[in-house]
C-alpha cells in the first residue's frame, strides 16, 4: 500500500467521525480529499457565554445549524435595532458558534488547518479553549494552524465567536454570522501553503500560450529530504501536459519554485467564451504522493490602451458594469452558488459584462462563478481607510449624518495585512481585471491620502501585474479629489464624474485610462412598477408620514426615465479612453435605504428589485448594452382615474426607429440614433386598451411589445430556470410567481396573498416580492404579491426525489410546478 492509499484510508475513517459531512463530490484516491467541507452540524447560539469555549461546555440546548448562516436576516425588522435604516433595521449583535469534530490516530504525523471564507465580524476562533486567532474584517478570509491542539482519535471542539454589536456597522446590510464555506484541511507536514500557488499566463498566441506557476515548498520535519514536484495542467479534468522539478527542503527555508508550461493551441479565456484550465501541483516523496494544491486558471491577454481602450484577446471590450453588494436579498448574507449563478444570470440578459464587488472582498465561489461565466471584474476591498465616514442618511424622510463604526478604528492595524491576503486569495481567478483600493476614501481629498493610496497600490504590485484604481469622489461639484490622487492609481478611477471631471483628469495625467467606477443608474427611486399620478401621488407619499419635503424632492428629482443613468452612460459610451462605467447598482439590497427612511428596508437604485424582477431602468441597460433585439414600453396600461388625461410614454430599443400603437392606430414613428444614447416618448391621452410597440431596424421590424389593460387576477403564473436540481442540500431554485388575468395579461397592481407548500425533498427557505418597504419577515410561508409579482425560494434535501411546488391564492386558480433534484 502507497502513502496514497494510507491517506484515503485514514480520510475515509475522519468521514464517519464528521457525520458524513464531506462533499460526496470527491473522489477516492485523490489526496485533496483532505480538505473537508466543514459546513454542517454547528452549535449555535446568540450572545457570548464565556465558558462555551472550554471544549467540555455543554451546548446540545444550542441549535444546530450549517454554514452559511446569517442570523440577521430572520429579523424582526425593528425601528430599534441600532443598525439602523443603513443596516435595514434588521437586528446584530454577538454571537457564538461551536463544532465538535474527531481526527484519527493515523492522522498524528500530519498538520490540521482550519479556513474560513469570511465570518462577520471580530472573529476570535478557539480550539479546545485555545485562542488561535482574531479578524476584524468580516469579509477577509483566514486559515489557522491548528496542529499543536489537537487531540487525535479524541474529541475536539472549535469555537468561534463573532462580534457585530456595534451600531450602525456598515453603511449597508452585511449579516451576522460565518456566513461562508468552512473546510477543514489536513496536510502532510511537507506541503504547499494555503494562496502560494500562483498562476499567470506571460505568453499567449493563437498557436500557444506558456502558464506559469509559481508555489513555495515548506517543511516541517527536521530532516531534509528530496522532493518531486510534478505540476499539471489540465483541461476538462484531462491532463495536457506536466513537467517535474526536483527539489531539496529543509525545515530552515521555504522554497520556491517557478515553472512555465507550454500549451499548444490553447483555449482563451474571454467573456464569450470563458475556458478555464486547472493547474495542479503535486508532491512527491520517494514516489509516494503526499500531497498537492490545484487552481483554476483561464488564459487572456488584457490590454489597457489611451487611444485604442480596454482589450481581452485584443477584441475592444467596453466594461458594462453593475457594483453589486455581497448579500443575496431575501435569503441574507449566507448565500449559495445558485444565488450567485441567477444574479449574473439576470445581469447578463440585461446586457452587464462586469461587476464591481463594492466595496468588500466578495466570497471565492463568487469570483469562481464569475470565472465560470466570463463576468469581468473590479476587485475591490475597502470603504474606508483612516478616517470614519459620516454618510447621509434618512429619518422621517429627512436627511441627518451618522457616522458608521465599521473599520476605520482597524485600518492602521490590518490594512495591510487584510489587503494581502485578499490579492493572494483572489489573483489566480482570470475573471478579475483589475483591483479596487477603495471607494470615496475622503483622505483622497487632500495630499493627506496620497501616501496611503501609494503604499496600498504597492502592496498590490508586489503580488500581481493587474492593475489599480481607486473610486474617487468630488468630481463636479464641492470638493474635488486633490490633483496629486489621479497619478496614484494605475487606472483613474471615478465616482459620478460629469464632463468638466473627465476633462480636468485628462489635464491631470493625460497618460493613463480612466474608468467609471460609480455612476447613477437609468431609474427612478420609486419602487418597481409604480407610476403615480394626481391624487394617488400624494397619497403614496401620505402614507409613508413623513414631515419633511426632502424625499420627496430627491425622489422626483430623478425623474421616471431614470435621466441620471441616461446621462452617464452617454458621457462615455463613445470615449476610448474610460474603460467602461460600474452602475449604482445592479441589484436593490437590503440597507441604505435613502432617500427613504422607515419603514424602507431595502435600497431601491437598481435596474432590478431585490427579488431579480426587472424594472424600467433594466430595459434602458438592454437596449444600449445587449445586441438582442428588443423594444420596452412603460407604464403599464391600468391607470384608473387618468381616463381622457395625457400620459407620457416611453420606449427603448436598440432598434433604429419605434412605432407606437394604441389600440391598433399608429401614435408615429420616432428615431432612435445609435451611435447616441436616447429614448423615444409619446404624451398619449389614456383610456383603457393596448399599447403596442414594433422596433425596426434598416426598415425592418425587430421586436415588438404589447401592454393591455388587464382585468381582474384570476390564477398565478409559475417559472423557473431549472427544473433539474442537485440533491446537496445546498442547491436552490427561485420560483419566480406573477399574477395573471383570465386572458394571461400581467396584472399590474396585484397584491394578492399567495401560499406556498413544498412537497417532496426541498424546503421552503425564504419568500419575498421586491417591495423596498414591507417588513414582513422574509422567512415565511406566503407572502403578498407586490405589483403582480412574489418570490419563494426553495432549497434542496440531501436527498434525490422529486419536488412539488404549490402556489395558492384565495379566488385564484392554484399553481403547481415539478422539480427533480439528484445526486
Ligand atoms: C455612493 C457610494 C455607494 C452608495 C451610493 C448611494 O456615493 O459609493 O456606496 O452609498 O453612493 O447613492
Amino acid at each position: 500500500m502507497n502513502r496514497l492509499s494510507n491517506v484515503s484510508t485514514s480520510i475515509s475513517l475522519l468521514i464517519i467521525s464528521f457525520f458524513l459531512t464531506i462533499s460526496c463530490s470527491k473522489k477516492e484516491n485523490e489526496i485533496q480529499t483532505a480538505n473537508i467541507n466543514f459546513n454542517k452540524n454547528w452549535q449555535f447560539t446568540k450572545g457570548e457565554i464565556s465558558e462555551s469555549i472550554q471544549p467540555n461546555f455543554d451546548d446540545s440546548k444550542w441549535e444546530t445549524i450549517n454554514v452559511p448562516h446569517d442570523w440577521s436576516i430572520k429579523g424582526p425588522f425593528s425601528k430599534e435595532n441600532p443598525s439602523f435604516s443603513r443596516g435595514g433595521w434588521l437586528p446584530t449583535g454577538k454571537c457564538t458558534y461551536r463544532k465538535t469534530f474527531t481526527v484519527p490516530a493515523n492522522e498524528k504525523e500530519n498538520k490540521v488547518f482550519v479556513y474560513f471564507d469570511g465570518a462577520y465580524r471580530n472573529s476570535i476562533v478557539y480550539i479546545n479553549g485555545q485562542k488561535v486567532g482574531y479578524r476584524p474584517l468580516g469579509y477577509i478570509g483566514f486559515e489557522y494552524d491548528l496542529t499543536e491542539h489537537i487531540n487525535f482519535d479524541k474529541e475536539n471542539v472549535l469555537t468561534v465567536t463573532l462580534d457585530n454589536s456595534e451600531q450602525p456597522g456598515s453603511r449597508w446590510y452585511t449579516g451576522t454570522g460565518i456566513y461562508r464555506d468552512v473546510t477543514l484541511k489536513i496536510r502532510n507536514k511537507t506541503y504547499i501553503p494555503n494562496w502560494s500557488l500562483y498562476v499567470t499566463t506571460p505568453k499567449i498566441s493563437k498557436e500557444s500560450a506558456t502558464i506559469n506557476a509559481a508555489f513555495n515548498i515548506k517543511t516541517e520535519f527536521d530532516k531534509a529530504s528530496k522532493i518531486i514536484a510534478k505540476t499539471i495542467v489540465l483541461k476538462d479534468d484531462s491532463e495536457i501536459a506536466s513537467k517535474e522539478n526536483t527539489v531539496e527542503i529543509s525545515a530552515t527555508k521555504i522554497e520556491n519554485l517557478n515553472v512555465s508550461i507550454d500549451i499548444p493551441n490553447p483555449k482563451l479565456w474571454a467573456p464569450e467564451t470563458p475556458e478555464l484550465y486547472t493547474v495542479k501541483v503535486q508532491l512527491f516523496n520517494n514516489g509516494e504522493l503526499i500531497g498537492e494544491e490545484s487552481t483554476r486558471t483561464g488564459i487572456r491577454e488584457l490590454g489597457y490602451s489611451k487611444d485604442t481602450g480596454f482589450s481581452i484577446n485584443g477584441v475592444q471590450t467596453k466594461l458594462k458594469g453593475v457594483c453589486l453588494h455581497h448579500a443575496g436579498g431575501p435569503i441574507g448574507a449566507a448565500i449559495y452558488k445558485r444565488t450567485i449563478q441567477r444574479q449574473l444570470e439576470i445581469l447578463r440578459e440585461m446586457g452587464c459584462n462586469a461587476v464591481r464587488t463594492s466595496h468588500n472582498p466578495f466570497s471565492t465561489e463568487f469570483l469562481e462563478t464569475c470565472d465560470e461565466m466570463g463576468f469581468l471584474v473590479m476587485n475591490e476591498v475597502f470603504d474606508e481607510w483612516e478616517i470614519v465616514k459620516n454618510p447621509t442618511t434618512v429619518q422621517e424622510g429627512k436627511k441627518i449624518r451618522i457616522p458608521v463604526k465599521y473599520y476605520a478604528d482597524k485600518f492602521k492595524e490590518w490594512a495591510d495585512t487584510d489587503l494581502t491576503d485578499f490579492v493572494l486569495r483572489d489573483r489566480n481567478h482570470p475573471s478579475v481585471v483589475m483591483w479596487s483600493i477603495g471607494n470615496e476614501i475622503d483622505q483622497m481629498k487632500t495630499d493627506e491620502g496620497i501616501p496611503i493610496a501609494n503604499r496600498l497600490i504597492d502592496i498590490i504590485h508586489k503580488l500581481d501585474d493587474r492593475p489599480v484604481t481607486n473610486g474617487l469622489i468630488g468630481y463636479g461639484w464641492d470638493a474635488w479629489p486633490s490633483e496629486g490622487a489621479a497619478q496614484t492609481s494605475d487606472i483613474r478611477g471615478y465616482n459620478y464624474i460629469k464632463e468638466n471631471g473627465l476633462d480636468r483628469e485628462d489635464k491631470i495625467a493625460p497618460n493613463s485610462m480612466g474608468v467609471v467606477t460609480e455612476c447613477a443608474s437609468a431609474q427612478s427611486f420609486y419602487p418597481r412598477s409604480i407610476y403615480l399620478y394626481g391624487k394617488e401621488k400624494e397619497a403614496w407619499w401620505n402614507k409613508l408620514g413623513y414631515t419633511s419635503t426632502e424625499a420627496y424632492e430627491w425622489v422626483e428629482k430623478r425623474e421616471l426615465i431614470g435621466y441620471r443613468g441616461v446621462q452617464a452612460w452617454k458621457d462615455i459610451k463613445n470615449r476610448d479612453d474610460i474603460m467602461g462605467q460600474f452602475i449604482w447598482t445592479g441589484w436593490d439590497y437590503l440597507g441604505e435605504v435613502i432617500p427613504f427612511g422607515w419603514p424602507a428596508r431595502s435600497s431601491s437604485f437598481a435596474p432590478i428589485d431585490l427579488c431579480g424582477f426587472p424594472k424600467d431602468g433594466y430595459y434602458f441597460y438592454q437596449s444600449q448594452w445587449s445586441n438582442k433585439p428588443m423594444v420596452h414600453i412603460f407604464p403599464h396600461w391600468n391607470l384608473e382615474g387618468m381616463e381622457g388625461k395625457e400620459v407620457t410614454v416611453f420606449a427603448y430599443t436598440n432598434g433604429d426607429e419605434v412605432e407606437l400603437f394604441q389600440d391598433g392606430k399608429s401614435l408615429g414613428k420616432q428615431k432612435n440614433n445609435l451611435n447616441d444614447v436616447e429614448y423615444q416618448e409619446w404624451k398619449v391621452i389614456y383610456k383603457p386598451g393596448s399599447l403596442k410597440a414594433v422596433s425596426y431596424k434598416n426598415g425592418k421590424e425587430i421586436a415588438t411589445k404589447q401592454v393591455n389593460t388587464a382585468g381582474k387576477a384570476a390564477k398565478i403564473e409559475l417559472f423557473v430556470r431549472r427544473t433539474n436540481l442537485k440533491a446537496d442540500g445546498e442547491d436552490l431554485s427561485y420560483v419566480e410567481c406573477t399574477i395573471l388575468d383570465k386572458d394571461g395579461n400581467v396584472v399590474p397592481k396585484a397584491d394578492n396573498l399567495i401560499n406556498f407548500e413544498v412537497i417532496g425533498e426541498a424546503n421552503l427557505i425564504a419568500v419575498g416580492n421586491g417591495d423596498n418597504m414591507n417588513l414582513d419577515s422574509f422567512q415565511a410561508s406566503n407572502r403578498k404579491a407586490f405589483n403582480g409579482k412574489a418570490l419563494a425560494v426553495i432549497q434542496t434535501t440531501e436527498n434525490a426525489g422529486n419536488i412539488e411546488f404549490k402556489a395558492s391564492a384565495k379566488g385564484l386558480e392554484t399553481a403547481t410546478i415539478s422539480l427533480k433534484s439528484k445526486r
